[in-house]
C-alpha cells in the first residue's frame, strides 16, 4: 500500500485503550489478556498503568477498558485519581465504548460493586458501556478472584474482543462533540 493510503488507513483504525491498576500483578495479568482480545480484533491497542494514563488517553481511545483491584468494594485510589482528572475533559468522550474487570481477595469481596464504580464513571462521561460476553459470564465485566485462572483469563479476552468489535460497530469516525 503507498504511504499515503498507509497512512489514511491507520487514521481511521479503531483505536482501544487498557487502563489498569495493581499492586500484585493480579489484575495486570487481567489486562494482557484483555489486551490480546482488542488485538485479535484488528484495533490498535494502547495499555497504560492507571498512574501512568493521562486525558490525552482517554480522549485517543474509541473504547476505554478500565481495570482495577477491588479496594474496599470499590476502585483503587490510583485509579480513582485518573477518574478524578478525567473531570477536565468531561464531554469529549461521550459516546466512547466501555467496559471494566476486577480482582478481589474473595469472593464476595465487593468485585461486582467495584465494576460499578468504574461503569457508573463512565457512564457520567456519557460514554456507552458493556459488560463480558454471555459466553463467559453476561454480567458486569471480567472478575478474577485473586490471581486469574484460565476462565477469568478467558473472560477478559472476551472482554477486550467484544469492546474492539463494538468500536467497529458503534463508534463514529469523527468524534461525537
Ligand atoms: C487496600 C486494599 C483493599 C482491599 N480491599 C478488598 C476488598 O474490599 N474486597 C476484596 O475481596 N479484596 C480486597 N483486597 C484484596 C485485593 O482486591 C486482591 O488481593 C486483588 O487480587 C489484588 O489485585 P492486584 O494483584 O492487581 O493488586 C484489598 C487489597 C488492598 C491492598
Amino acid at each position: 500500500m503507498p504511504a499515503e493510503a498507509s497512512r489514511k488507513a491507520e487514521a481511521l483504525r479503531k483505536k482501544v485503550l487498557v487502563v489498569y491498576d495493581s499492586r500484585t500483578g493480579n489484575t495486570e495479568e487481567m489486562a494482557k489478556a484483555v489486551e490480546s482480545g482488542a488485538r485479535n480484533t484488528g484495533t490498535a491497542v494502547r495499555v497504560k498503568k492507571a498512574l501512568e494514563a493521562t486525558t490525552e488517553d482517554l480522549e485517543w481511545a474509541d473504547g476505554i477498558i478500565l481495570g482495577s483491584p477491588t479496594h474496599f468494594g470499590t476502585m483503587s485510589e490510583n485509579m480513582k485519581k485518573l477518574i478524578g482528572e478525567s473531570v477536565k475533559i468531561r464531554g469529549r468522550l461521550e459516546g466512547k465504548i466501555g467496559a471494566a474487570f476486577t480482582s478481589s481477595g474473595g469472593v464476595a469481596g465487593g468485585n461486582e460493586t467495584t465494576l460499578i464504580s468504574l461503569l457508573q464513571a463512565m457512564l457520567i462521561h456519557g460514554m456507552v458501556v458493556t459488560g463480558d460476553p454471555i459466553e463467559v459470564g453476561g454480567h458486569y465485566g471480567a472478575v478474577a478472584i485473586g490471581k486469574p485462572g484460565k476462565g477469568a483469563l478467558e473472560a477478559c479476552q472476551a472482554l477486550g474482543s467484544r469492546v474492539g468489535e463494538l468500536v467497529a460497530r458503534i463508534t463514529a469516525s469523527e468524534p461525537v462533540r
